[in-house]
């Protein structure tokens, strides 16, 4: 299977010659088709193998049939990216561009890649939304709760249904393309052949303005004669169950679904054949009785429709489907990677339960489905498949943390020896399955699990020497990968499942670190614009459905802190330039609100901390902290976009609301109000106090922390900031302590207890009283593993320097500390691929880094004996391409060029 999860990776240094250009891209995706813009972005990532080598010019030439549309000329910049700057390109085109890059050298390497426009224009649509007729279908059957609902309620999800198509070609196929969407959930598929390997399509965006479609290539699989085009039509986010909704219908967007496609077959002699759906289509049900992204699937292998997709399939009795017209108003391009099985994970255990039920152990808490392998079942026997993240002490399944979300599929057997099922529009969150009705004994080889999730790119590794810290990264990594699911949610198993807009904006620059989430929180963010209240205001969740509430402390200021972290992490401006309006619409709200700057009305929900232990930091020193933070992102995005009047006001906004905070929580000893932990935190990080409150805060913290035994009691808000503010103000053992920490409340205890995947709460399983509070625990949330931004920065060492964007201006400043001899790390920086591992042994403390080409960077080398660092064999006054800085007595400082280089010191 090919996927962006598995398939980014750099050319290895050592094996290069010279300077050579990788991961070409357009609009930040790998050869996309069916963009949706004239003039999109190209950029490419750079290895060498030289010192000191860099980009010194490049060349972009774009071309259509062979023909050059654009040549951007030799152009002396070390930018890694161009807009197209040509005429803008045409409708539903195909293009080469070709990237030559001359090092500092003068030699020039070349490479190319391709990408293919969608429709630009509305008329070119000649699709019709299509939809089930229940006038017209001899197999109507009304809408029925499925077997055995665990909760019941008036189920309306009615069984997906099968669409297809036949037509005729007369002449020959030069290129065929199909943009399809649906409103549900839709798998295509062509003469047979299920299209492309993306799952859950058209993903969840808010559908009342923005639904994307798809495109996909299908010259190879039409000829001429009778070709057959279909798709399998499910509920999905548009009219299945959503949250925590009950109500008896699950009708968030719509009550039934639609599907729109367009084939588009272009002839050797230039003439154009399009089929699109419209009321010739037929459709009817099949071996899908029921199918809800959180209740389940249901398959009945009696009804499968054989070769459905195929010609010369007999489809006489498939009634014609309702046609709907062709209102295209809300369609987008997809500007992101969708959802798509990334990996298989075998079973790892199978346990036979005195009930005559199996469970199956995958070892591993993730996103995604099962597929089951069944043999010698007799036909019609049901096979139920309960899915669930955790075991009760008996070793039966625990599901009650679900909530009211069903997490069962059902197989129906039609007999054969051997059957495969698995379900294509249902998505759970687990780590056991339990088999019930399985025919004679089940063996790990029955079962497989399907990872599910946005096919985000990965961009960062890291490991170390200690097995427990290496675990906490893995559920860090699990977290990201079962919540990245089309938005980012709060967790996959439970009825909720929502783009909760504090977790994303806490989680991501963790994310960032282990994958390319670029364009997967543009295209979220999208729909957080579109969800602002006419006030200025954003819904605690994104998309926007069920919560009434917006306006949330550290929740609604997603709405700066996505766009400049975006930003200051991918070096993007358009982001910034899309995003502005947003943001600034956002802090007036608040502000006016507010006149005196502490922001306590209109709080909304306000979680405060949300799950903190033991203390409560005080609300109003949270939100006001945050309403500092959103205007000075505001601030620095105008500054950034050129406007000097906005950035001078929302600067000067910025000051006053930091002397306000400062007024009202600082007291007389320098205590922040309430003294908790984040309450120090939130406004160290956010650089709210001055050098002298700044030292006292920092005392005060480690103050509470050595009182509790050092020990934390930070919530989703402040535990993003606890190890990397200790690390800042020179504490980086307690740092280290709390991360070995394997005492409640720590990340070490959910580990210590089995945990793959990163816990809502800290308490979510304890010694004492066994499981959390059932109606609000999730074993795969990721917000409390945002500490893993400080394993890649602080304790890996790569991160950038404040004023840097992109990476263009590293920061190598590794702490090494703790249980820990060796770490070692890599990211895809947009430039190239940074990486560090040092180690400690003997007394002797090495350290590697390689700095991309583009790239400058500050290095810290950590040393007894600053005088003693060499790099290579050499001291660092003589090494090439370095310039040594003033030391510190414990580090060694220098500046770099791109490179390879090996530092050595006394430990
Ligand atoms: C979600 C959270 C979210 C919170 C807000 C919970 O139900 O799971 O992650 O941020 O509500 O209160």
């Amino acid at each position: 299977m090919v996927t962006n999860w598995v398939l980014s990776d750099a050319p290895a240094v050592a094996d290069l010659t010279r300077l050579t250009a990788y991961d070409l891209r357009c609009e930040h995706r790998v050869e996309p088709l069916g963009i949706g813009t004239r003039r999109p972005r190209l950029s490419w990532r750079l290895a060498s193998p030289a010192r000191g080598d860099r980009q010194d010019a490049f060349r972009v030439q774009v071309l259509r049939d062979g023909v050059q549309v654009w040549d951007s000329g030799w152009r002396s910049e070390w930018e890694t990216y161009v807009d197209h700057g040509g005429a803008p390109l045409t409708s539903q085109t195909d293009y080469v561009w070709q990237l030559s890059v001359r090092d500092a050298a003068g030699e020039v390497t070349s490479a190319e890649a391709t990408f293919a426009t969608g429709l630009f224009h509305d008329d070119e649509w000649e699709a019709h939304w299509i939809e089930h007729d229940y006038e017209t279908d001899p197999y109507f059957e009304p809408p029925v709760d499925r077997q055995e609902p665990r909760t019941v309620r008036q189920a309306t999800i009615a069984p997906p249904r099968h669409y297809r198509r036949s037509f005729e070609l007369t002449r020959p196929i030069s290129r065929a393309r199909v943009y399809v969407t649906a409103h549900g959930l839709y798998q295509f598929s062509a003469n047979g052949q299920r299209i492309g390997n993306d799952e859950l399509t058209p993903g969840w965006t808010d559908y009342r303005e923005r639904v994307a479609y798809q495109t996909y290539d299908v010259t190879g699989l039409l000829h001429e004669g009778e070709n057959v085009i279909g798709a399998v039509l499910g509920e999905g986010w548009w009219s299945g169950y959503v949250g925590w909704d009950t109500r008896s219908h699950a009708h968030h967007y719509g009550k039934k679904p639609q599907l729109l496609a367009q084939l588009v077959v272009d002839h050797p002699d230039g003439s154009r054949t399009v089929v699109a759906t419209d009321g010739r289509w037929v459709e009817r049900v099949g071996p899908i009785r029921f199918a809800d992204l959180l209740m389940g699937e249901s398959y009945d292998a009696r009804l499968e429709l054989g070769d459905w997709s195929s010609p010369g399939y007999d489809a006489s009795d498939w009634a014609p489907a309702g046609d709907l017209g062709g209102d295209v108003s809300t369609l987008i391009a997809a500007t992101t990677d969708p959802v798509r099985v990334t990996e298989e994970v075998p079973a790892v255990a199978v346990t036979a339960l005195e009930s005559g039920r199996f469970i199956v152990d995958l070892g591993q808490n993730v996103a995604g489905r099962v597929r089951l392998r069944v043999r010698g079942a007799q036909a019609g026997q049901q096979i139920r498949l309960r899915h669930g993240e955790m075991l009760q002490a008996d070793g039966s399944l625990y599901t009650a943390n679900l909530r009211t979300a069903d997490a069962t599929d059902y197989f129906v057997s039609a007999g054969a020896d051997e059957e495969f099922f698995e379900p294509i529009f249902t998505v759970h969150g687990f780590r056991y399955v339990e088999v019930d009705g399985y025919p004679g004994e089940l063996t790990a080889d029955d079962v497989v699990g399907q990872v599910l999730h946005s096919d985000t790119p990965v961009a960062g590794r890291f490991e170390c020497s200690d097995a427990g810290v290496n675990q906490l990264l893995s559920n860090i990594r699990w977290g990201q990968r079962g919540n990245f699911v089309s938005v980012p949610t709060d967790c996959p198993q439970r009825d909720e499942r929502l783009g909760w807009t504090a977790d994303a904006q806490i989680f991501l620059p963790t994310a960032a670190y282990q994958a390319d989430v670029l364009t997967f929180f543009e295209n979220w963010f999208a729909d957080l614009a579109v969800a602002q209240t006419g006030e200025g205001a954003i819904p605690d969740v994104i998309p926007h459905v069920i919560t009434g509430r917006h306006g949330t402390p550290a929740w609604a200021d997603a709405a700066t802190i996505v766009p400049w972290t975006l930003y200051r992490i991918y070096g993007d401006e358009r982001v910034l330039r899309t995003a502005w309006p947003v943001m600034r619409r956002w802090v007036d709200y608040v502000h006016r609100a507010n006149p005196d700057l502490i922001w306590r009305h209109r709080t909304s929900g306000h979680y405060g901390d949300w799950l903190q232990v033991g203390v409560v930091t005080d609300r109003d020193l949270l939100a006001t902290a945050y309403f500092a933070r959103s205007v000075e992102f505001t601030a620095a995005a105008a500054r950034v976009l050129g406007l000097a009047d906005e950035a001078a006001a929302y600067s000067e906004l910025w000051e006053k609301v930091r002397a306000a905070f400062v007024a009202e929580f600082v007291d007389a000893e320098g205590k922040l109000r309430g003294d908790t932990q984040t309450g120090y935190l939130l406004p160290l990080a956010f650089g709210l106090l001055d050098e002298q409150a700044e030292q006292t805060a920092v005392k005060q913290l480690v103050a509470d922390l050595e009182r509790r035994g050092r020990s934390l009691t930070t919530g989703f808000a402040g535990v993003a900031l606890l190890c990397p503010m200790l690390t800042k103000y020179g504490h980086a053992d307690l740092a280290y302590d709390l991360l070995h920490d394997d005492r409640y409340p720590s990340w070490g205890y959910s580990i210590k207890h089995g945990a793959t995947t990163i816990w809502e709460r800290w308490d979510g399983w304890t010694e004492e009283n066994g499981f959390g509070p059932v109606a609000m625990n999730s074993f795969n949330h990721y917000s409390l593993g945002s500490v893993g931004e400080w394993l890649y920065a602080d304790v890996a060492g790569i991160s950038q320097s404040p004023e840097s964007v992109g990476f263009r201006d590293l920061v190598i400043n590794p702490h090494p500390g703790g249980r820990l001899t060796w770490a070692k790390a890599s990211y895809d920086t947009p430039t190239g691929r940074v990486s560090t591992h040092w180690q400690l042994s003997d007394g002797a403390f090495t350290l590697d880094v390689t700095i991309p080409p583009g790239a400058t960077a500050t290095i810290h080398i950590p040393t007894s004996a600053p005088d003693s660092v060499e790099e290579s064999g050499h001291p660092l006054t003589t090494a090439e391409g370095l310039t040594p800085l003033e030391p510190t007595p414990t580090t060694a400082i220098c500046r770099a060029h791109p490179g390879t280089y090996r530092f050595t010191t006394p430990a």
